[in-house]
């Protein structure tokens, strides 16, 4: 009774409500007292891109785009199960996710029209480029599939990326131990997030980070669609994620996208990527039109457009110079740190990042900025994401 009274006290002081949030506990393993290492990884050379295409393709290359090696479906040798191999060998051109995972030894990714696992043993040609679990996309629930992020105990949540109310997360085993089945049983459906495009782990709060929109992106709700990000904490107990409206974090304004695909275009501005802060509990996200930095442990925006890159990725450049347009206002708007459909953060300060070309849904190329000086590498490849394929320090992958 007096929790619920103080949380109400809380709701009339602080419209936001974030401050009758519970702080969040470090799993025991990364307490500072436990003294558990969180491994330093690096050089931080490897970098993981996905090439739209038929195929597509998957290339693990070096800071000078140099491949040390690629994944396409003429690489796979194993007997597949019908159903898996015609999803694999579909018309669909995606590379839209591409993970490190299971200590670099596996990729986790979306790939055609499949959302699976393969491994990655270069020094071991036996079981390199096994697929180890795959499910397949071709149905009206995963067509859409962005994202997937492993969590603990094998299993994988899959962001299923829709506009109903019953898209979210779906949770699968992915044990080696299970045979391939191109429909395997959902572990968990939890639904309530439309057009979630990024998923991340959180070791030291045990919970899942999921970036989308409150309503449909697409403009078929009544109402506005703001850009969201909501926590789900994990149950080590159950294996279960929670789906806790007290984790819910919501921009301030719904936003149109009218700027870059005209007036009257009835998306709302949905966001892109989730990316840590390597040994910070904070976030960048990108949306369409911009980027945002999130704290965790006040659970607030904090900065916001060009503070972000002043702050977090300094170095940062608009990747061509027509990314302007006119809003519903009549006004004309720049907006240079729009569509940034993946970035990544490594340790040692350096970033990648693939700009969508203005009015495309891909980029040509991947952005490095090193010591705060721009690259171009992977010029000419049409370009969803490209990720450092390493454990972000502070932010490890379940093991
Ligand atoms: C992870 O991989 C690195 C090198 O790739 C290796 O040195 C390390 O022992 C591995 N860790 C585990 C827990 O397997
Ligand atoms: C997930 O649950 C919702 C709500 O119960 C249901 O409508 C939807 O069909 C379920 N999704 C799957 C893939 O089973
Ligand atoms: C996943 O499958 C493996 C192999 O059958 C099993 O041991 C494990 O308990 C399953 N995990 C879950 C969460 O069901
Ligand atoms: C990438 O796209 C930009 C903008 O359309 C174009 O100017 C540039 O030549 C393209 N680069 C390559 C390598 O295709």
């Amino acid at each position: 009774m007096l929790g619920s009274v103080f949380g109400w006290f809380f709701y009339l002081f602080d419209p936001l409500a974030n401050l009758a949030i519970p702080p969040i506990q470090p799993q025991a393993r990364l307490r500072p007292e436990n003294n558990v290492p969180v491994a330093a990884e690096g050089p931080w050379e490897d970098i993981i891109t996905g090439h739209y295409g038929v195929p597509p393709l998957i290339r693990i290359h070096d800071r000078d785009g140099i491949v040390k090696w690629k994944f396409e479906r003429d690489d796979v040798q194993q007997d597949l199960p019908k159903e898996i191999r015609n999803c694999l060998y579909s018309s669909a051109n995606d590379a839209t996710e591409l993970k490190w995972m299971r200590n670099g030894t596996a990729v986790a990714a979306i790939y055609s029209s499949l959302a699976l696992i393969i491994n990655h043993t270069p020094d071991n040609p036996e079981t390199d480029k096994l697929i180890t679990w795959a499910i397949c996309r071709d149905n009206e629930v995963l067509w859409n599939a962005h994202t997937l992020e492993p969590l603990p105990g094998d299993r994988m949540a899959v962001g299923t990326t829709g506009q109903r109310p019953w898209d979210g997360v779906l949770v699968y085993n992915t044990s080696e131990a299970l045979p391939l089945d191109p429909s395997p049983p959902i572990l968990q459906n939890v639904t309530g997030l439309r057009a979630i495009h990024g998923l991340i782990w959180d070791e030291a709060g045990s919970m899942l980070w999921a970036a989308g929109t409150d309503l449909a992106a697409d403009g078929s709700d009544p109402e506005p669609a703001r850009g969201t990000i909501h926590a789900y904490p994990f149950d080590e107990a159950t294996g279960l994620l929670h789906a806790d409206d007290a984790y819910v974090y919501r921009l301030d304004e719904p936003v149109r996208q009218d700027v870059e695909w005209g007036v009257g275009f009835t998306w709302w501005v949905g966001l892109h990527d989730l990316v840590p802060v390597p040994n910070q509990r904070k976030f960048l996200v990108s949306e369409d039109s911009s980027l945002h930095a999130f704290d965790i442990t006040t659970g607030r925006f904090t900065e916001h457009h060009g503070a972000v890159v002043d702050k977090y990725m300094p170095g940062f450049r608009v990747t061509t110079n027509d990314r302007h347009g006119v809003d519903g206002d009549g006004v004309l708007q720049e907006q240079p740190l729009g569509d940034l459909k993946s970035f990544s953060l490594a340790p040692d300060g350096s970033f990648i990042y693939v700009q969508s070309l203005w009015q495309k849904y891909r980029g040509n190329h991947t952005s490095l900025v090193e010591n705060g000086v721009y690259r171009a590498i992977n010029e000419g490849l049409e370009i969803y994401r490209s990720r450092w394929f390493g454990d972000i320090d502070g932010w490890p992958k379940p093991r």
